[in-house]
């Protein structure tokens, strides 16, 4: 998003004034630490271009909230409105039209479904323009099936509240979980042996876009479990794990693979989250 921020250097750096009575010249240097200092975004650095609508010219947000009112007033809490300033030079990419394109077309017909705009929820490309690293996520070889257009962004993320501006990418801890339960009810109903390290959220133990480990796990094998459970060895022939002997059970797999700790989620019938 480098080139974003260069584009629109001027609300960047509003808030400094006051810092700077002096030249133009402490001005410029500001400007270059902030650029440098922008350069370790997410967004990488890469030509964006909106989503295009052929013959359409861009109208700005004020236009959007003669009909879309709701829509509009929240916005103003997400972090996409506060990068995309109208007033910026860059307003090709701004607002609501850098995920809707150019909406001229679409008032003139009166708006409408599929009438001259485009809709994210129902094909990403607008956000992966943006977003390419999430794109890359999603390519990995273990990935929730967004591009293969089986669901969507909106499925987890709100794109124009004030959701998607609170911690954790738009999600709070609490809410994320509930999210994913919408479609994971083994992983999400109540226990009656509950695992202690599901307290954190799904996204301890899962990448939520896509890993390169199967069922998208953020490790490997026992490395997931050890980061929590500590392992001592006192000889070669004995590996303790949470006080029990597990040197042969470690040979035969990692923790749930070797057919042991299978209700990792949780168990109905065993406290050591066997099935
Ligand atoms: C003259 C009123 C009007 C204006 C101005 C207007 N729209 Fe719409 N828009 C509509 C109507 C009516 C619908 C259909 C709503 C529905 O079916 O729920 C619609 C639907 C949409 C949809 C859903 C499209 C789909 O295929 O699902 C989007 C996105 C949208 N508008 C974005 C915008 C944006 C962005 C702007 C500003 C550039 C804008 N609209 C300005 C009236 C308007
Ligand atoms: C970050 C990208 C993004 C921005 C910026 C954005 N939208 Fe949307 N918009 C979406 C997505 C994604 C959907 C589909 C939501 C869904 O299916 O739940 C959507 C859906 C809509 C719809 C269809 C009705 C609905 O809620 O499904 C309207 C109308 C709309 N947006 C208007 C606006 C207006 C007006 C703005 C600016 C104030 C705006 N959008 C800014 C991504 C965006
Ligand atoms: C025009 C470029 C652009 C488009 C289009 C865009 N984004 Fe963003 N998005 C950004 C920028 C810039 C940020 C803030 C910098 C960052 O954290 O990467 C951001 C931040 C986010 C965040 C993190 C919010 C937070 O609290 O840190 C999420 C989630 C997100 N976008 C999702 C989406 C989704 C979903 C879509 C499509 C519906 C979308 N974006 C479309 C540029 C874009
Ligand atoms: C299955 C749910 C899910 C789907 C689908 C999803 N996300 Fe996310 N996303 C999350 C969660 C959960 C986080 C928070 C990750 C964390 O806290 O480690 C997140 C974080 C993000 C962030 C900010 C995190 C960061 O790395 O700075 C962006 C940007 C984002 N998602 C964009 C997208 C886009 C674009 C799409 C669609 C192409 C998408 N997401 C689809 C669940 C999802
Ligand atoms: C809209 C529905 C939906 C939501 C919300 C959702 N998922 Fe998924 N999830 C899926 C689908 C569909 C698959 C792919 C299933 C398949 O390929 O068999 C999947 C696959 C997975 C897998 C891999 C399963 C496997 O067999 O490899 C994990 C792990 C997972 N999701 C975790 C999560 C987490 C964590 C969240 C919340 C951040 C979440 N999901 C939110 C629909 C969803
Ligand atoms: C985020 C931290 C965390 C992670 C990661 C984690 N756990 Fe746990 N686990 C806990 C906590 C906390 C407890 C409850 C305290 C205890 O018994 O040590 C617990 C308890 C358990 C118990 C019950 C122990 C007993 O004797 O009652 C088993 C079995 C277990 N975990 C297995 C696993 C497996 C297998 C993995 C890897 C897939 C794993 N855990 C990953 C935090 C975690
Ligand atoms: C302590 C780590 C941990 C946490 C926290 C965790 N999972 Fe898992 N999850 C795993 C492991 C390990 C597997 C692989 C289990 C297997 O293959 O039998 C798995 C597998 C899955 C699968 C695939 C199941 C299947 O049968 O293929 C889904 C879906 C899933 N988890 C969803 C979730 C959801 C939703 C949450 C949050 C409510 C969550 N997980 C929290 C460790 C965890």
């Amino acid at each position: 998003m480098k080139h974003l921020l260069k584009s629109i250097p001027v609300p960047s750096i509003e808030p400094f004034k006051q810092w700077l009575p002096f030249s133009c010249l402490s001005m410029a240097t500001i400007a270059v630490l902030l650029m440098l200092g922008s350069s370790c975004t997410t967004v990488p650095d890469a030509v964006v271009v909106p989503p295009q609508v052929e013959g359409a010219h861009f109208v700005g947000n004020q236009k959007c909230a003669d009909c879309h009112g709701e829509h509009t007033r929240h916005f103003a809490g997400s972090v996409h409105s506060r990068f995309f300033k109208e007033t910026s030079q860059f307003h090709e990419v701004s607002g609501c039209e850098s995920c809707h394109g150019p909406g001229s077309k679409h008032i003139v017909a009166g708006g409408g479904k599929g009438v001259f705009i485009h809709n994210p929820g129902r094909d990403p490309q607008p956000c992966l323009n943006c977003h390419q690293e999430k794109h890359a996520e999603f390519r990995l070889p273990q990935h929730h099936p967004v591009l293969e257009g089986q669901m969507n962004c909106v499925d987890c993320h709100d794109p124009h509240g004030r959701e998607i501006f609170k911690q954790s990418g738009g999600l709070g801890l609490a809410r994320q979980d509930q999210q994913c339960a919408q479609c994971h009810r083994e992983q999400t109903r109540p226990f009656v042996f509950v695992h202690e390290g599901m307290q954190d959220g799904c996204t301890t133990c899962h990448q939520p876009h896509g890993s390169i480990h199967e069922k998208m796990l953020t490790q490997r094998d026992a490395h997931l479990c050890l980061r929590c459970h500590s392992q001592m060895q006192f000889d070669p022939n004995q590996v303790l794990v949470g006080k029990v002997d597990h040197s042969t059970f470690l040979a035969m797999g990692t923790c749930w693979t070797a057919g042991c700790h299978t209700a990792v989620h949780g168990s109905m019938v065993n406290p050591r989250l066997l099935y």
